[in-house]
């Protein structure tokens, strides 16, 4: 049985307003993908990557998790990574945290989620890694904080990969970036935390 027909519709819709304004649009990015950008982010459904940084399909490579981690053990994270770096050069890698994330916030809580909480884990070592930056904090001071110690966490993890390692060691031009996503306004902020190389 076919169902959400209405999502087929928009999907109509949609593919037909852009030939409507590029004819070739589709066949054009069948042929290849050539991203400049791998984004990272959180699988929230208010954060989507292409969106928020305006671009059309084709121009970001995108994985997505609750709360944006990279784990040194997830493969499934690293093979985008790897796939990004090594075949389609991408230049920047983008991790996108947001402000109010609720993957942070259930980290913050001592009550049980069930299966999640061995993925939240990974965000408790960030809390118990900054413990005397988030101390006397509470409320949104302290999720908000730990949003953005998140992100700066995980952009030393994508650092250190071995995929990132090699592309520096090889002279690749690369950048990791950590920046927050404000869902309340729209705007992104850039937490100044971009790395180049390993020196
Ligand atoms: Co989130």
């Amino acid at each position: 049985m076919k169902t959400l027909a209405h999502l087929f519709e928009r999907n109509l819709a949609w593919a037909t307003a852009i030939k409507k304004e590029d004819p070739t649009f589709f066949s054009q990015l069948s042929n290849q993908q050539s991203p400049e950008y791998l984004w990272i982010g959180c699988s929230d459904s208010r954060v989507p990557a292409n969106q928020i940084i305006n671009l059309p399909p084709g121009e970001v490579f995108v994985h997505r998790n609750i709360a944006n981690v990279v784990v040194h053990t997830d493969l499934n994270c690293l093979s985008v990574i790897q796939f990004a770096v090594d075949v389609l050069k991408v230049k920047h890698i983008i991790v996108c945290g947001h402000y109010g994330c609720g993957g942070i916030k259930a980290s913050l809580e001592n009550k049980d989620h069930g299966l999640i909480d061995n993925w939240l884990r990974h965000i408790k070592d960030v809390s118990r890694f900054n413990t005397e930056k988030l101390k006397g904090l509470s409320g949104d001071k302290k999720l908000d904080l730990l949003c953005e110690l998140n992100v700066i966490e995980q952009v030393a993890n994508v650092c250190n990969t071995t995929t990132v390692q090699s592309a520096w060691k090889n002279g690749s031009e690369l950048s990791v970036h950590g920046w927050i996503y404000n869902i309340k306004n729209g705007i992104l902020k850039d937490l100044d935390t971009c790395v180049t190389s390993n020196s």
